[in-house]
């Protein structure tokens, strides 16, 4: 197939930031994506009515002339968060709430330790219809980085998705076999999220030949193996899982360090990968339902009415984008080839 017409794609988790990167991230989102969930981990981070309200202001005030782009927002739960809170978010429409182990990522120091402490503010959840967003690693030092997702499984998913039947969970960007199996064996009311980097690259994109500190997010990626099975659940078609890019800028300087931030941003290349994986698997037929059905399902959302074309044309992702303040962001995939465009 050399060109594929799908409804017009959402994106279910990413990071715009705030400030100035604000006119480099929404524009670059809303050339392709109608909708996007926002994470909430700002500094200070995003935890209230108020809060979310006056970001959604900036974002949209980012917005390119003539976008209907239109950002959902979320909350982070930290230890205060309280079931006023969440009765207030969702009166603000506020569609999710987020949970970051405390320590487990960028801007997450403030977030959940002791996360049973929180089931109170779950119930809240289940009852308002506001969905739950995990992060789902553990942060304790003595475990390695490469099992804390799996780890995570059993010591909280598990417990919390058996606690509240009823709560719409997603397992946010899943890299591991585990997870794919967790989500495909719970209940429609568990889903999960799938980056690109984590369907084109394995850890020996990232430590193989040199650190390649632009390969590294967290979840860190993991073995090929998990590779694969995150390739074989998205091309099964599985309506749990859908797009989610966790696009997520830093500045060059904070990537090449020599304590560099996790994080890729794929925002300009994203849609484009991930329909370049689908035709590596022979399955573009699967493409639509991953980006552009399956979220807005699960969510409860209306999906686009509108439609956007790709065709299958080589281009190369710039080695950089200069942010409005005149800092560099290098891009994920940097001045590699991309097979498919955006018509
Ligand atoms: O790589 C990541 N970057 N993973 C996250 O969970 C957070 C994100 C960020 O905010 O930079
Ligand atoms: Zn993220």
């Amino acid at each position: 197939m050399q060109q594929i017409t799908i409804t017009t794609p959402d994106d279910w988790h990413l990071h715009f930031r705030d400030g100035d990167m604000l006119g480099e991230t929404v524009p670059a989102t809303a050339r392709c994506f109608a909708r996007a969930i926002v994470m909430p981990n700002l500094v200070p981070p995003v935890v209230n009515a108020k809060l979310a309200n006056e970001y959604k202001g900036r974002i949209l005030a980012a917005r390119p002339q003539g976008s209907n782009f239109q950002p959902l927002m979320t909350l982070y739960l930290t230890n205060q968060t309280s079931t006023q809170d969440i009765i207030d978010a969702k009166q603000a429409g506020v569609v999710a709430a987020k949970l970051y182990p405390a320590g487990a990522t960028t801007n997450s120091a403030q977030a959940v330790s002791g996360i049973e402490a929180l089931y109170p503010v779950f119930e809240e959840m289940q009852k308002q219809g506001l969905l739950l967003l995990v992060h789902g690693e553990v942060t304790e030092s003595h475990v390695d980085i490469f099992d804390r997702e799996k780890i995570f499984i059993d010591q909280y998913m598990a417990k919390i998705v058996q606690a509240f039947p009823e709560l719409k969970v997603v397992f946010e960007h899943i890299t591991t076999s585990e997870a794919a199996d967790f989500v495909l064996s719970s209940a429609n009311n568990v889903a999960a999220t799938i980056t690109p980097q984590h369907l084109l690259l394995n850890r020996n994109d990232l430590l193989v030949g040199g650190v390649k500190p632009h390969n590294y997010c967290l979840p860190v990626l993991k073995r090929s193996t998990h590779q694969q099975a995150l390739r074989k659940v998205v091309a099964s078609g599985s309506k749990q899982f859908f797009l989610g890019t966790d696009s997520a800028p830093h500045a060059k300087h904070a990537k090449e360090n020599a304590c560099g931030c996790a994080g890729c941003y794929s925002a300009w290349s994203a849609l484009e990968l991930y329909t370049q994986v689908f035709d590596e698997l022979g399955v573009l037929d699967k493409l639509e339902g991953f980006a552009s059905f399956h979220g807005a399902d699960f969510y409860g959302l209306p999906r686009n009415s509108s439609n956007l074309t790709l065709v299958k044309q080589s281009w190369t992702v710039p080695d950089s984008v200069t942010l409005p303040n005149g800092e560099a962001i290098v891009p994920f995939f940097a001045g590699q080839t991309v097979d498919w465009k955006i018509a």
